[in-house]
């Protein structure tokens, strides 16, 4: 893995945090090393399933200026109908000589409102990640129905990434820098020539995470705005994660050992990057607290009862790369890597290649029943 010898490496992943040098400059550069590509095939509908995806894309757009109720009251600290997974973790608050081990509801309540800052600020920064890339894959893909699709992606993410940073700003009251991890993971992702690799790393492993996360957020909380806000991102997102499956199941197909080989190195460092995002080494600094101890309890003796959030992180990353084919390829690197980091359990789970009908806003399932 690039920056470290092994995906465990603490050291590693504690330096890195030091490396988020240029958090007060208000741009970041990163080389885009792909060409821009013609084609001059325009026989819509050639891939009848993309196809499909941008009419549907079409008929389901909102706005988020007009379609949500701004003037909503929000009170921060009562946002998510759940004590954070932290306070009621065994690492951190049964051992006396945990850093934390004194904090009492009070800490804790200011650790779910900072955590949940956090949180959606990831969200703001993969957003924008999401809004490049798919502007990238508009000039990269070499098919009409994929050019034509990804443009409806482009309007989709500018609005997440407009409807989430004004939450942010006008209801929680501001927000944190992006995580240096999810940051080398968007660097590499923008950086890469390859045309499918921008598909990978962000439309089936950050786009994955994302539908799993926003799904995790949406059923935890009972504030009207943010709900609705969810729902309609989720409704998007399950759509994005569609777009890449039936996309990279097409070109995997034709590719020989050697290139899947780098596809599943490239989606195994993806997912390690993405486990170290939710560390949220961030906020512990906040609290002035010992980070690395903590950092050290949650990578290497958390149980998953400890951290119910994250594992449900990887629902559906794992999947979608059994759907593509990437677990069992070649000789099973990726099967035995995900083993490796305790991930593979999640690969029955359903793939979101089929499942954006589920999360259509024109069509109203389950998700939308008040709870019982
Ligand atoms: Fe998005
Ligand atoms: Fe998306």
């Amino acid at each position: 893995m690039k920056g470290r010898d092994h995906p465990n490496d603490l050291d590693a992943i504690m330096d890195i945090s030091r490396f988020n040098d240029d958090v007060t400059s208000v741009i970041h550069a990163v080389e885009d090393n792909a060409d821009a590509i013609f084609t001059w095939d325009y026989g819509k509908g050639e891939r009848a399933q993309l196809d499909k995806l941008y009419e549907k894309a079409k008929t389901s757009q909102w706005n988020a200026t007009t379609d949500l109720d701004w003037s909503i009251e929000v009170d921060p600290y009562n946002t998510l109908n759940f004590q954070d997974e932290m306070a009621t973790s065994s690492v951190l608050t049964n051992d006396p000589t945990s850093p934390v081990a004194s904090w009492g509801d009070a800490e804790w309540a200011e650790f779910g409102h900072q955590s949940l800052k956090w949180r959606m600020s990831q969200f703001v920064h993969g957003e924008q990640g999401a809004l490049l890339c798919t502007a990238k894959i508009v000039e990269t893909v070499p098919w009409i129905d994929a050019k034509y699709y990804a443009s409806t992606q482009v309007i989709d993410e500018a609005r997440h990434v407009e409807v989430f940073s004004r939450y942010l700003d006008e209801k929680l009251g501001g927000g944190y820098p992006i995580n240096p991890h999810l940051r080398l993971l968007l660097d590499d992702i923008i950086n890469d020539s390859r045309w499918d690799m921008t598909y990978l790393g962000m439309q089936i492993m950050v786009e994955g995470l994302a539908l799993a996360a926003f799904g995790f957020m949406h059923a935890l909380t009972d504030e009207p705005l943010l709900k609705k806000i969810l729902r309609y991102v989720m409704s998007d997102e399950a759509r994005h994660v569609a777009f890449g499956v039936l996309s990279l199941r097409e070109i995997y197909a034709d590719m020989t050992a050697p290139e899947i080989r780098e596809r599943q190195e490239f989606a195994f460092e993806a997912t390690v990057r993405m486990r170290d995002r939710f560390l949220q080494q961030e906020v512990w600094d906040y609290f002035g607290v010992d980070t690395r101890e903590i950092t050290r309890r949650l990578l290497f003796e958390a149980s998953e009862d400890d951290l119910q959030f994250q594992p449900l992180l990887f629902s559906k990353i794992v999947p979608n790369c059994r759907k593509l084919g990437l677990l069992d390829a070649g000789d099973g690197w990726l099967r035995r890597k995900y083993t490796e980091i305790g991930i593979i359990d999640y690969e029955h789970l359903p793939d979101t290649g089929e499942q954006f009908l589920t999360y259509d806003i024109n069509e109203p399932r389950d998700i939308d029943k008040p709870a019982a």
